[in-house]
């Protein structure tokens, strides 16, 4: 029985209830956030909760944020996932009830807050090991994909598209560059050197981004933040998506076709085990 978080109660899921003239369910007017705990201490939440608060300034929704890192842990507990070795919290913020007119409400509403928490499993070793199958796609999103809002549409439909070609990830490309993933961030690896593509409006800034990049630094692989040609692709040695319920996942194929030799590479290989490191290392209390 799932316990979830809304408007300041925990309920049942079953029992949990949202206008029709939410602005979440009529407009997508909203932003939310996925933050992961391990063996039930969240990781990296401080970047999580500033992603989310930019979000709401750039969509001028006036929440009250103050509680929400207690509205994480207790959730945790509700649903007695406090020493499950990966679990997830997704939050989601929408400017609230109010009738329907494009325009913001003219007498401002308390936004609406709805959080529930559940276990997540990783892939195991011989799965990952053997690689993951991507496709490109079209990007048809807006300008604004660096903020997280919940208007997840194109992602839906790409993500669809590689689930309907049989595939694990779609890659989204606009005016011939790799840009990122449906739900994930993109990285590839020419040589010795990692590249991925700079945070602008049209990528989302991914905390597993960051952090791979820092984890790269650290082992002295070399990182260049540029965009990728997907033409260049097909001499790429290695790539991989990264996301909060991605972890670093290598992409073996791309289209039907091998990237590299068609194996999960040493790069992504290596940067998968710093971060198992950082994440076993955090959940024990380091
Ligand atoms: N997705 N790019 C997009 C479009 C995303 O939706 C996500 C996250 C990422 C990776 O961001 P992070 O490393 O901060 O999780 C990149 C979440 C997990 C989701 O939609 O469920």
């Amino acid at each position: 029985m799932a316990i979830v978080y809304l408007n300041g109660d925990y309920v049942e899921a079953s029992q949990a209830r949202v206008s029709v003239d939410d602005r979440g369910f009529l407009f997508a007017d909203g932003i939310y956030e996925v933050t992961p705990a391990y063996g039930g201490r969240f990781f990296l939440m401080d970047r999580h909760i500033d992603r989310m608060l930019r979000g709401l300034c750039a969509l001028r929704i006036d929440a009250d944020t103050s509680g929400l890192t207690e509205v994480h842990e207790r959730l945790l507990v509700e649903n007695g996932l406090t020493s499950e070795p990966i679990s997830i919290v997704y939050i989601q913020i929408t400017r609230g009830v109010a009738p329907r007119t494009h325009a913001f409400p003219a007498t401002p509403v308390p936004p609406t807050v709805y959080a529930y928490a559940k276990a997540f499993h990783r892939p195991d070793p011989a799965r990952w090991g053997a690689g993951f199958e991507a496709i490109t796609v079209p990007d048809r999103r807006w300008a604004r994909v660096d903020v997280k809002t919940i208007a997840l549409l194109p992602n839906v439909l790409a993500q669809q598209a590689a689930v309907d070609a049989g595939v694990d990830d779609a890659l989204f490309v606009r005016d011939g560059i790799a840009l990122e993933g449906a739900h994930n961030n993109f990285f590839a690896v020419f040589g010795e050197t990692l590249v991925t593509h700079p945070l602008t409006n049209v990528v989302l800034p991914g905390i597993t981004r960051g952090l791979v990049i820092e984890l790269a630094r650290e082992s002295g692989i070399a990182v260049e933040v540029r965009p990728i040609q997907v033409e260049d692709l097909v001499r790429a040695d290695e790539a991989f998506f990264t996301g909060t319920t991605t972890e670093v996942r290598p992409t073996v194929r791309l289209d039907g076709r091998d990237i590299g030799d068609g194996r999960v590479g040493p790069v992504t290989r290596r940067l998968f085990d710093a971060l198992l490191e950082r994440v076993e290392r955090h959940a024990s209390g380091g």
